[in-house]
């Protein structure tokens, strides 16, 4: 039995990545048809930057967001993306310090926490990506470092009582990112509890609201199990929510637990 607050809806998140032109879209519209078809799931996609707009003019019933943005609203930042152009362009998400950033670019939880703020600032909702790397999993400092995660990059609430709404934690442990190698399902248990914790010492009662997403090689296989297990709120997917064929069963298996 699956002990979450009641008013928690399963969320499962495409996270595009650097994927995607608009020949995508149709997928895209398959997504939003396959969401419409299971009313207790809050779907979303995050495709790249270019196709939120024309993402976001093709459905209708799912959320649409950016993959990162930056710290500030606005100014002489070449290549980059403020939050306040992600929701103009239509999003109402955004996906901040995925691994993959925190390592490309340098992504601190600083960093991370300072582009939350501004996101929120902006009108977006948040997905706070954590996750620790191999080396750190197999030297047990897991759970040590996916807190320090947690409490650093975790962005000052104007109101903290609305957490649950505003946002979203996403577990995504490194070394299960894009390598088919999927986290124990009573270690992601674990994780989330301790994720929890975190959250609740944070901000309160409010943090019982906050949903907490698995991320890692979840494909059709592995969803139901993963989306069944205590704690988890729902998953961040990648290569798995590009295509309608691999995507739906995962809209469907959480479709079982909400
Ligand atoms: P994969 O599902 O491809 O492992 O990617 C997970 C992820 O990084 C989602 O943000």
């Amino acid at each position: 039995m699956k002990e979450q607050n009641a008013v928690m809806r399963p969320y499962i998140v495409g996270n595009w990545k650097m994927n995607g032109v608009k020949a995508m879209l149709a997928e895209a519209r398959a997504i939003d048809r396959a969401a419409g078809r299971n009313p207790g799931v809050d779907v979303a996609l995050a495709p790249p930057a270019t196709l939120i707009g024309p993402l976001r003019d093709a459905v209708t019933m799912i959320g649409v967001g950016g993959q990162d943005c930056h710290t500030a609203e606005k100014g002489a930042h070449t290549g980059d993306m403020s939050a306040v152009m992600l929701a103009d362009a239509g999003a109402d998400f955004v996906i901040l310090g995925h691994s993959e950033r925190r390592r490309d670019h340098g992504e601190t939880d600083a960093v991370v926490k300072a582009k939350a703020e501004t996101a929120l600032a902006a009108g977006l909702t948040l997905i706070v990506c954590v996750g620790e790397t191999l080396a750190e999993r197999d030297a047990g400092q897991a759970e040590a470092i996916v807190g320090a995660q947690v409490d650093g990059s975790l962005p000052v609430l104007a109101d903290p009582a609305s957490a649950g709404l505003r946002l979203a934690i996403a577990y995504e442990p490194v070394w299960a990112i894009g390598t088919g190698r999927v986290a124990a399902v009573e270690d992601v248990v674990v994780m989330h509890a301790a994720i929890r914790e975190r959250l609740m010492a944070a901000l309160g009662e409010a943090g019982a609201a906050v949903r907490i997403l698995y991320g890692g090689s979840v494909n059709a296989e592995n969803a139901a199990a993963l989306l069944a297990a205590e704690g988890v709120g729902g998953a961040l997917v990648g290569g798995a929510s590009l295509t309608t064929e691999a995507f739906l069963p995962i809209i469907a298996a959480a479709s079982h637990e909400d």
